[in-house]
């Protein structure tokens, strides 16, 4: 048995999380996530920074080993989705040789296959899906003006998802954002391109909603957004959970949080398409959260000290 995986597994689903190198020297955590969760996305290891720091070299040490422990795992608990790939096209941990806006639009599009070459081709046949391109939208709908946009234009999605599906033609391909979880301008946006980019051929198989949420605060329209992705025949992932809270944490926050979690969880369940849920890490000890937003943490399902939280007994109760 393998913990919220195998409780997923018997509403076919997988339940996930996000871990990396760095967390691997905590025994008791590393213990924890292989105990259970049945897939991993590496938190940071296959961004650019880390996988092509400079220009046609690439760096797959730390990948590899959180793939290798991914792969392990997969042994043991049978998980139909032991690897999400994080990410490919981002203009965020972006390094500089790329972000600079130094590249004309032909050398960028040359940039940006080479790199999904190197880069997926080192994984080819691994990961049950790679969020190809990471948070194209702003808030209002319209396309974030990064340097692949910006250089590029809008065609430089329809690029990299063709690019990825000739390199891995096994991997389902994502597109991941964040604020797509409730309807909404961003939302409506990203059902428009994937539609749209479909009808043109490109190989979007699945949409990633990345579900960093603050407590009390959930949309309320989780579950027939998501049905909206689902309806235009893709797959939908919820894949970076989170919900947040002003710092400290106590008795009624952790309730609204747990509560929240449940909601997430019942609405992934409630829509047939729906793939599985990754949290964005166990512990509230090693979340992202605090160090972005200020006054706000305790995200996750287990506190500081690995013991699980309401949210953790509302998950097990969801699935
Ligand atoms: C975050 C990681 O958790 C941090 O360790 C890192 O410093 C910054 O990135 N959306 C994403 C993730 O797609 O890659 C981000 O991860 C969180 C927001």
């Amino acid at each position: 048995p393998k913990g919220l995986d195998a409780l997923a597994q018997r509403k076919r689903r997988y339940f996930g999380v996000a871990f990396d190198v760095n967390r691997m020297s905590d025994a008791a955590y590393t213990q924890l996530i292989l105990a259970q969760f049945g897939q991993i996305t590496a938190e940071n290891s296959l961004k650019w920074e880390t996988t092509e720091p400079s220009r046609g070299v690439f760096n797959f040490t730390n990948g590899d080993i959180v793939v290798k422990t991914a792969q392990r795992n997969k042994m043991s608990c049978q998980s139909i989705a032991p690897l999400r790939a994080h990410t490919l096209v981002w203009h965020s941990q972006l390094p500089s040789w790329v972000g600079n806006g130094n590249f004309t639009k032909k050398e960028l599009i040359s940039v940006m296959k080479n790199h999904i070459n190197n880069v997926a081709g080192h994984y080819r046949g691994v990961p049950y899906a790679w969020d190809v391109v990471n948070e194209a939208f702003n808030e209002d709908g319209s396309f974030r003006q990064t340097v692949f946009y910006s250089t590029i234009g809008e065609e430089y999605i329809d690029i990299a998802f063709k690019q990825a599906r000739l390199v891995d033609p096994k991997a389902l391909l994502a597109i991941n954002d964040y604020n797509i979880d409730g309807q909404g301008p961003k939302s409506t946006a990203m059902i428009n391109l994937v539609k749209n980019a479909r009808k043109r051929g490109v190989p979007i198989d699945q949409i990633g909603a990345q579900a960093h949420l603050v407590v009390g605060t959930l949309p309320t329209t989780i579950r027939e957004n998501w049905q909206a992705m689902a309806n235009l025949g893709v797959w939908v992932a919820v894949t970076e959970l989170d919900i947040r809270m002003p710092t400290p944490a106590n008795a009624t926050s952790l309730a609204q949080q747990a509560a929240d979690y449940k909601t997430v969880v019942n609405a992934c369940l409630a829509v047939s398409r729906c793939v599985g849920v990754t949290v964005w890490g166990a512990s509230d000890k090693y979340s992202w959260v605090p160090e972005v937003f200020s006054g706000e943490g305790a995200p996750l399902p287990y506190d500081d000290n690995l013991a699980p939280k309401p949210a953790y007994n509302a998950i097990v109760q969801a699935l």
